[in-house]
């Protein structure tokens, strides 16, 4: 399955920012495009605009951290377009700067529910559906370079993101046999508004105390980070061209390589020294056990 004419995409944040980028991309492929996002102003923005674009488009209020409201959303996907081929799983906030000790539970629970579980969720309602319909289609979770190495000063952030690609790696191979292909985009800094996540910040995830001034000064630093970052609509042409060449691991910042190559070399470092302890040499030639 490597065409994408008439076929359906449900892109989850989808009312702005990279989502929106995506949905833009893919209509211009010729895509159905599913717009689900809990900001429903803008989510009527970005209908009107994929519209005047004349991509087929429908938007769908979405809470990603809320099961149910996915359910929902397949429901109406399948009433309005018949079939859906592409789940993208793009809805993330940037959560609270802070050090290990002072980031606050209530914006720990937020970022691990929107940003994991809404993609835990997602893939719960449409894998489902794809295999049944038999015809193959795609998964893409969108990750972070913040996924591919520590954050220091971004705890939930980082964690969640480690999370997300540690997923799309499972479920990558646990997909192949059923034509379902997985691929995770890790950008760096994209010009959206990420940096204002909080504007959409459930009720229920109320913060236990303000930002001190500290953590003020450290989310105005990646504002400015942000800010200067790359266009959007860069981001999903390369999304296109990555699912056409078949790549599972989607970078848009390529000079950003020296981070990953550090820490694969790091690691490897670390095994060397462990293959070198008197302590373990019963097992260093021993197979690996999978299941
Ligand atoms: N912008 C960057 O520099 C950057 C870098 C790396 C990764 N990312 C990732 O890209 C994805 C998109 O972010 P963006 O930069 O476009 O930010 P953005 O804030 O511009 O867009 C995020 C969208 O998600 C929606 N959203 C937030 N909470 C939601 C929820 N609970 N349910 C449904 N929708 C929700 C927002 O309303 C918004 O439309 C995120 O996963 C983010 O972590 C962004």
């Amino acid at each position: 399955m490597s065409n994408y004419k008439g076929k359906t995409a449900v892109i989850s944040g989808g009312a702005e920012g990279i989502g929106l980028a995506i949905g833009r991309a893919l209509g211009q492929q010729g895509m159905n495009v599913v717009l689900a996002d809990i900001d429903t102003a803008q989510l009527a923005v970005a209908q009107e605009q994929l519209s005047a674009e004349q991509i087929p488009v429908l938007t769908l209020p979405l809470d990603v951290a809320v099961e149910s409201q996915w359910q929902e959303v397949a429901r109406q996907t399948l009433a309005h377009f018949g079939k859906v081929h592409m789940l993208v799983n793009n809805a993330g906030v940037g959560g609270i700067p802070g050090n290990a000790e002072h980031t606050d539970e209530a914006g720990w629970r937020w970022t691990i529910d929107v940003n994991l579980m809404g993609v835990v969720y997602g893939a719960q309602t449409f894998i489902p559906l794809l295999k049944q319909q038999g015809e193959g289609g795609w998964v893409i979770n969108v990750a972070s370079m913040a996924g591919m190495a520590g954050t220091p000063f971004a705890g939930p952030y980082t964690a969640t993101k480690h999370a997300v690609v540690a997923l799309s790696e499972a479920w990558r191979e646990e997909l192949k046999s059923r034509e379902i292909k997985v691929a995770v985009l890790c950008p760096a800094f994209v010009k959206t508004r990420i940096h204002q996540s909080h504007r959409n910040r459930q009720a229920r995830y109320a913060p236990d105390q303000p930002p001190s001034e500290k953590q003020m000064k450290m989310a105005s630093g990646a504002a400015v980070a942000v800010e200067n970052g790359i266009d959007v609509n860069i981001i999903g042409k390369r999304v296109v061209e990555a699912l056409d060449q078949g790549e599972f691991y989607i970078f848009s910042h390529p000079n950003y390589r020296p981070i990953t190559q550090q820490r694969a070399a790091a690691i490897d470092a670390a095994f060397e020294r462990a293959a070198k302890s008197p302590l373990l040499q019963h097992i260093v030639d021993q197979e690996i056990v999978t299941f």
